[in-house]
């Protein structure tokens, strides 16, 4: 088989509605960074592409809840997802956003093409209409009843609970998210890519050319959906917020997310070479390019059938694989952000990474870990503890602990300096050692080939076992007490001498090859935690080159009598009480999302205690995440079914916000238009009786149960801060 002339990897493009968790990281971008890093090791010619996916309905929706625009919200997520990928050490290339103009004209030149040459199908069909919003209801602007799990949250174009595709109409009960009434229909035109007009295509490529190349979920996944029948499926939405349909008859519609998305893909590779004065084309076009997906589960049939089909059409490269992985739980449970049960990448930075002693050593702590139970094959489950044990014990009491001895002991038996190889004596151990270095470097390779990221660095991490064995084994520090016994001034017999010089050689030949296998380490560690990689090669004072994957096996990499630095530690401990902070904040972070379901848990209801214990004390970041403002209540009303709640209108200078707030009992509605209050301003939003409620209103209670706005002395301008 002839090498690919150039690889084109890509990463899941990652929706600019929020921060992402590790779940995602383990996902598609740690495997893909592996991969990257190793293929340049390699001297492979590669271009790593990501970005941002910032046309989602869930944009325009963040938005509104956030109380700002869709602008504001892919800007604001975009540049945190960038950083957050940029200090875990993920090596794109390109972090290109599909809201870039170059990305616009790439999407509109691709949906051109195919409809020019009919490649796409018009039709009419009914769909789903708020009257009340006056607006078509697409994907997550319509929730119900999920068909497959029963879960009463899925919305029209997935079911988030047990992750199947959905569209609208298979939604039971469906409602709008907008107005939060039962919707009509009404007629609509689309563009559809007719996929069971290429379903031998499908099969062919598929269940038989990638059957035995591809992951068997993979293909699991893309038979089930080929033997379900395959649908046509539209590939434009009324919307305003997305790519406009560049036709005249397109007017009002946007392409559908999904649609550009994956085009995204083609136009970072556009910047990338823009940027780098290249050639594009041949990544997209020319069959020697080698196309590699990496991405999540519930991304499977829009990378294996949906895009491909796609980019055949349109005349491009197939991917050569989609690696997917399955999901990553936490501590027992499904990882899900509307239930805040998450560890956002952010979380981890600020907890691990940007404290005293953090630093990159925890990138590469938390790169370990997440490889080490990556999802490829099943689920799998991230656990504190384990997190712990993983550090704790195989980075810091075997490979740390390999190279620290190693160092330790070349300083102190050898100077400081490179031994010599005697050759003439090598032992049988020595041999062993040798060839497990050569070996390490074959099966690494060829499991990073096939995309077998944890058994490929179970393999680094072994090596180093063998390494701490062979250390073990030799005794070097037993050695050095025949050539120097501890008795000072004592004189060293003529009789003895040979035996010294035979220790001594021992010893420079133990640490030899200790020093060529950490070398070695380096090499092979270099994909999973670069940083780490980094820190050895100074200590061993060598320059990038040497990382070059052709050097692993080698064990010539280190001058005899050149001088290495002083040992630096590689990794710290992790320590009980910081894991058992991390599933305290977990849990308490569950909570505060959860406490609110029973309607109306603010101030007011029955669920007021008349004595309310005292909390736990918080530090002040806790308290300064709350956002609190003065704002002026500009209109209340009763909420139909719901005697404690109003519905209030709330005047916050830059905004008018609606707060559902379970005050009833206690105010006519009447009496409190243009009264001021304190409200917190940045508490998720929820919905009662239908209506979202973004906000929540302070109240005091007094001693006979009647509550108090909190307000200020005098009337101030709506929008001040309190602090
Ligand atoms: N934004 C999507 C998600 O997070 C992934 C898009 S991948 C792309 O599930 F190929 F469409 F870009
Ligand atoms: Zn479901």
């Amino acid at each position: 088989m002839t090498l690919p002339k150039r690889y084109l990897i890509t990463s899941a493009l990652p929706y600019a509605n929020g921060l992402k968790h590790v779940g995602h990281l383990a996902g598609a971008y740690i495997p893909a960074d592996i991969y990257a890093r190793y293929l340049r090791a390699q001297k492979r010619e590669v271009v790593f592409v990501c970005g941002s996916d910032e046309h989602g309905t869930a944009i325009p929706i963040q938005a509104t809840k956030e109380g700002t625009t869709p602008r504001a919200i892919i800007d604001k997520y975009h540049e945190a997802m960038r950083q957050d990928f940029e200090d875990l050490g993920m090596s794109f290339d390109i972090y290109h956003r599909t809201s870039d103009p170059l990305h616009h004209e790439t999407a509109q030149e691709f949906f051109t093409y195919l409809n020019d040459r009919n490649e796409l199908e018009v039709k009419e069909t009914e769909q789903y209409y708020d009257e009340e919003a006056n607006s078509f209801l697409a994907d997550r602007y319509i929730k119900g009843t999920c068909p497959n799990c029963g879960s009463d949250r899925a919305f029209g174009d997935q079911c988030e609970t047990c992750g199947r595709t959905l569209s609208p109409d298979e939604l039971i009960n469906p409602v709008s998210t907008l107005s939060g009434k039962t919707p009509v229909k009404r007629k609509t035109s689309h563009w559809y890519l007719p996929l069971g007009k290429h379903e031998n295509f499908l099969r062919k490529w598929i269940l038989e050319q990638h059957r035995d190349d591809w992951r068997p979920t993979v293909v699991g996944q893309c038979k089930s959906w080929i033997e379900g029948g395959l649908q046509s499926r539209a590939v434009t939405r009324d919307l305003d917020w997305g790519i406009k349909v560049p036709l005249p008859e397109g007017a009002g519609k946007v392409l559908y997310v999904w649609f550009d998305a994956p085009i995204g893909y083609i136009s970072a590779t556009r910047q990338w070479a823009l940027d780098h004065k290249k050639d594009w084309k041949p990544y997209w076009y020319e069959k020697d390019t080698k196309l590699v997906h990496f991405i999540g589960k519930d991304n499977i049939v829009f990378h294996c059938i949906i895009f491909p089909l796609m980019l055949k059409l349109h005349g491009n490269i197939l991917p050569e694989n989609v690696p997917a992985n399955e999901f990553l739980n936490l501590e027992g449970d499904k990882m899900s952000t509307s239930r805040n049960w998450k560890l956002d990448m952010r979380d981890y930075i600020n907890d691990f990474v940007k404290t005293e002693n953090g630093g990159t050593q925890c990138v590469d702590m938390l790169r370990y870990y997440l490889t080490q139970i990556a999802p490829e094959t099943k689920d799998s489950e991230f656990m504190w503890k384990g997190f712990q044990d993983a550090v704790n014990s195989e980075l810091v009491s075997i490979f740390g602990n390999f190279i620290n001895r190693t160092w330790v002991l070349m300083h102190k038996l050898c100077g400081g300096k490179v031994p010599r190889l005697h050759e003439e004596i090598l032992n049988e151990t020595d041999k062993a050692l040798i060839t497990d270095i050569q070996l390490a470097k074959i099966k690494i390779e060829g499991l990073l080939e096939e995309y077998k990221f944890r058994e490929a660095l179970f393999e680094v991490i072994d090596l180093s076992r063998k390494g701490n064995q062979y250390l073990q084994k030799n005794e070097p520090w037993i050695l050095a007490k025949k050539i120097s016994p501890n008795r000072p001034g004592e004189e060293v017999s003529a009789a003895d001498l040979p035996a010294q010089e035979a220790a001594q050689k021992r010893i420079d030949n133990t640490m030899h090859l200790c020093l060529q296998l950490s070398a070695n380490l380096a090499i092979l560690v270099n994909p999973f935690l670069p940083f780490t990689a980094r820190k050895m090669m100074h200590m061993m004072k060598v320059v990038d080159k040497m990382l070059d994957w052709e050097n692993a096996g080698n064990i010539k990499l280190l001058s005899v009598g050149y001088s290495l630095r002083e040992p630096q530690l590689l990794f710290r401990k992790i320590e009980d009480s910081e894991t058992e902070a991390q599933i305290e904040k977990l849990k308490s972070g569950l909570k505060k999302m959860e406490e609110p379901k029973n309607p109306a848990p603010q101030a007011g209801g029955e669920e007021i205690k008349k004595e309310t214990p005292a909390k736990p004390g918080i530090q002040f970041d806790d308290f300064a995440k709350i956002d609190l403002k003065v704002g002026t209540i500009v209109a209340a009303e009763k909420v139909e079914k719901a005697d404690k709640l109003l519905k209030l209108s709330v005047d916050l200078g830059t905004e008018t916000r609606t707060i559902v707030s379970g005050i009833a009992l206690h105010f006519q509605p009447e009496e409190i238009v243009g009264r001021q209050v304190t409200v917190v301003t940045n508490l998720a939003p929820r919905k009662m009786r239908g209506i979202e409620s973004n906000g929540m209103i302070l109240m005091a209670e007094d001693k006979a149960g009647k509550l108090h706005f909190i307000q200020p002395g005098t009337a101030i301008d709506p929008g001040s801060s309190v602090s």
